[in-house]
């Protein structure tokens, strides 16, 4: 099959490279899927820079978490999908519900190779079905990124009508954000670099908008947004010089959801306003099957759309890469396989 694979030892984009695989076989309890589209993510980025685990990739792999395809072969024993089925993997091996399994082990992370191949294999246990009203381009961004905001919002900030949300920047994670606490009836503050983008975010139904740029100290703006309360949620997907200023936007009982590195991980914050609050940071770490598929029902009842900043073509996945390194994208980008 064709493949692009992450050399060992990979510390930037020329580590990505085409590598032809064997075909790979379903063995019992496993499904063969023959994956149309694929999606990135930042942390994509932090593997082929070889910053994304201890030391790197160990051994050359095939990269990417996200990807959708049809079951073309089942193995011995499998009862959860049929040949035609259409399916994405799970970005964790063997997290089906409850608390995550230790160790956690990651698609398209040395060495569970991913999917940015022809096929993949899955244990039947780690895919679900996709939603009907989505196409192949649409059910690849939903792995991690959807996951990861539906988890935050939904499961862990039991987001509610009337609640307010503060969103940073307009990557994937943050726009899922925005269509899930909007779904909830939440009033969404929305940060972005770009004005273009801010009015995008508008146009989907964020109440207001920073350009932290423009306006670097942007939780006195969150402030004055929320007459001097502070959100009830935050979906921090910053880190250095965000998270400090997380806590400061942060509301009485309200949640921090610590998601992400896009600015790095270095302490610069203080977290003991949080205590005079009653407010929490909250570690998630993108999520479970189970709040996969009811994630994918929500899309499905909502008919919902996930937000697609552009498709490249198999081919063209070193550009695909270079358009996240570059930061210009709203949402996702895909991969058509
Ligand atoms: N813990 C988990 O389970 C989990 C899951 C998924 C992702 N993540 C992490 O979450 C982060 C976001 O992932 P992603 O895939 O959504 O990334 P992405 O799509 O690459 O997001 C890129 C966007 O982040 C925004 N950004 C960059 N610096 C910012 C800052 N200082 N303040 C506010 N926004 C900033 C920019 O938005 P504008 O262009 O609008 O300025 C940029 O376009 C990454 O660090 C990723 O590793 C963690």
């Amino acid at each position: 099959m064709r493949a692009y694979e992450i050399i060992a030892g990979s510390v930037g984009l020329e580590g990505l490279r085409r590598c032809e695989r064997p075909d790979p076989e379903a063995r019992a309890g496993q499904i063969l899927v023959r994956l149309r589209a694929a999606s990135l993510n930042f942390r994509d980025l932090l593997m082929v820079r070889g910053i994304y685990s201890a030391g790197g990739q160990k051994q050359a792999v095939v990269p990417l978490s996200d990807g959708a395809g049809e079951v073309v072969a089942t193995g011995p024993g499998v009862t959860r999908f049929r040949v035609g089925d259409r399916v994405a993997g799970t970005f964790f091996r063997n997290w089906i519900a409850g608390p995550p399994p230790q160790p956690q082990i990651a698609l398209g992370a040395s060495p569970i190779d991913g999917v940015l191949a022809e096929y993949a294999v899955f244990s039947e246990h780690d895919a679900v079905s996709v939603p009907a009203n989505l196409s192949f381009d649409a059910a690849s961004t939903l792995p991690c990124a959807a996951v990861t905001a539906w988890h935050a919002l939904m499961v862990i900030g039991n987001v509610q009508p009337g609640d307010t949300v503060l969103l940073l920047g307009t990557g994937g994670v943050s726009v899922f954000a925005l269509q899930f606490a909007r779904l909830a009836g939440a009033r969404v503050l929305m940060t972005s670099s770009s004005d273009d983008k801010l009015a995008r975010a508008r146009a989907m139904g964020a109440a207001a908008t920073i350009n932290y740029r423009a306006t670097p100290e942007w939780q006195q703006e969150v402030l004055r947004l929320t007459d001097g309360r502070g959100v009830d949620h935050i979906v921090e997907v910053g880190g250095s010089g965000t998270l400090g200023r997380s806590i400061q936007s942060i509301g009485s009982c309200g949640g921090i959801y610590l998601i992400g590195v896009l600015t790095g991980v270095a302490a610069d914050a203080n977290p003991y306003a949080l205590m005079s609050k009653y407010a929490s940071i909250h570690g998630v770490f993108v999520g479970s099957r189970i709040m996969f598929e009811k994630m994918n029902a929500a899309i499905s009842a909502n008919a919902l759309e996930p937000v697609i900043d552009r498709v490249f073509a198999f081919d063209d996945a070193v550009a695909a890469y270079r358009h996240l390194e570059h930061s210009a994208h709203f949402g996702k980008i895909v991969i058509r396989i």
